[in-house]
């Protein structure tokens, strides 16, 4: 019988319960705190924490229900360790201690940059994930690239100093977007039909990505001009996202693999999907949309895809937050 898993996510700012049959995820519930930190511009932990601890059960409750399963029927939980904020994390992880210590059921820790690698194939069999693949991590936390070979991670490189989301939230709050505005940066780069503002090209040698200059050069020319609010918008968006394909090149002439897996929220972009699904050489795996963000259907998966392949032990009660963890 398939076993029934209760998946928590809490690392950053979205509250997710995903109750999983199996390898089938049959319920996803997400509080996103979006609105309460738009005003500050970015994620307060302390905030996020708080709000996590308000509203952790009445989403477990909502994901039970939709899922037509009661809280005695759980044969194991999973959560989120790390890396994330330690606050926010340490909510979820109590919370999932609580559970496994009343209903007496297992704890299985999971890497939230692991989860959303395996995102692409949340309801697919192990067989149908490839052994080999570059995979490319963006989000508002993240921008990382790596080399995938069965179950083990290389770091082939990561940002310098802002991740890509950051950058395009910065861009989106200097003209005037609430927080986050990656998506909206996207949408207005996307219609802006006029050529695009010419960007510095990065030239760092290896994997690493750097997204500081070129959100530095977007907000002094936009100081500059306001009027040239598009034709910069777009030349970011290029310059931000070339960045991505560039490295993805490298990585597929250096090592040979030409399967890539993105996750992330920024795997959402638009430029970036066009972009890779042109490139008829890269054998593409892109999560469903409601799977590019935090979510903890990645997480209850990869749970029950490495129980089932015995590659993971239960942890016990000592498990804390891991807010640095690497995979
Ligand atoms: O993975 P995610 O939900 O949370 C983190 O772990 O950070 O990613 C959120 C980030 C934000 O920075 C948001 O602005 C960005 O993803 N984002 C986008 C797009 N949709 C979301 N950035 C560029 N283009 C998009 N379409
Ligand atoms: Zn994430």
């Amino acid at each position: 019988m398939n076993k029934i898993t209760l998946a928590i996510e809490t690392s950053c700012d979205d509250t997710s319960i995903s109750i999983l049959e199996g390898i089938e995820v049959i319920s996803l519930k997400t509080f996103s705190q979006i609105k309460n930190h738009a005003k500050f511009g970015g994620v307060i932990p302390e905030v996020a924490s708080r709000l996590h601890s308000e509203f952790i059960f009445k989403i477990i409750d909502e994901a039970l229900n939709d899922s037509y399963k009661k809280i005695e029927d759980i044969d194991q939980i999973a959560v989120t360790s790390g890396p994330g904020f330690v606050n926010t994390l340490q909510v979820g992880i109590l919370v999932a201690k609580t559970l496994a210590l009343v209903l007496n059921k297992p704890i299985y820790e999971i890497n939230h940059i692991e989860a959303h690698a395996y995102s692409p194939f949340i309801g697919k069999s192990f067989s149908e994930i490839p052994s080999k693949a570059i995979v490319v991590i963006v989000s508002g936390g993240h921008s990382e690239i790596f080399l995938k070979e069965d179950w083990e991670f290389k770091l082939l490189g990561k940002t310098r100093d802002d991740s890509i989301g950051e950058a395009y939230d910065k861009v989106a709050k200097k003209v005037g977007y609430n927080y986050p505005g990656g998506a909206k940066i996207d949408e207005i780069a996307q219609n802006y039909e006029g050529k695009e503002f010419k960007f510095p090209i990065s030239n760092l040698e290896d994997f690493d990505f750097s997204y500081s200059g070129i959100k530095s050069f977007f907000l002094r020319k936009y100081n500059e001009n306001p009027e040239l609010k598009e034709p910069l918008i777009k030349g970011f968006q290029i310059a931000a996202i070339n960045q991505i394909i560039n490295k993805i090149k490298r990585a597929i002439d250096k090592y040979g693999v030409y399967n890539l897996i993105i996750g992330g929220g920024v795997s959402a972009n638009s430029y970036l999907r066009q972009e890779l699904k042109n490139n008829k050489e890269i054998e593409l795996f892109l999560p469903k949309l409601r799977y590019t963000t935090d979510n903890a259907a990645m997480i209850g998966y990869l749970a029950a895809l490495k129980i089932e392949n015995k590659v993971i032990k239960k942890t016990n009660l000592k498990l804390d937050a891991k807010p640095k963890e690497k995979i």
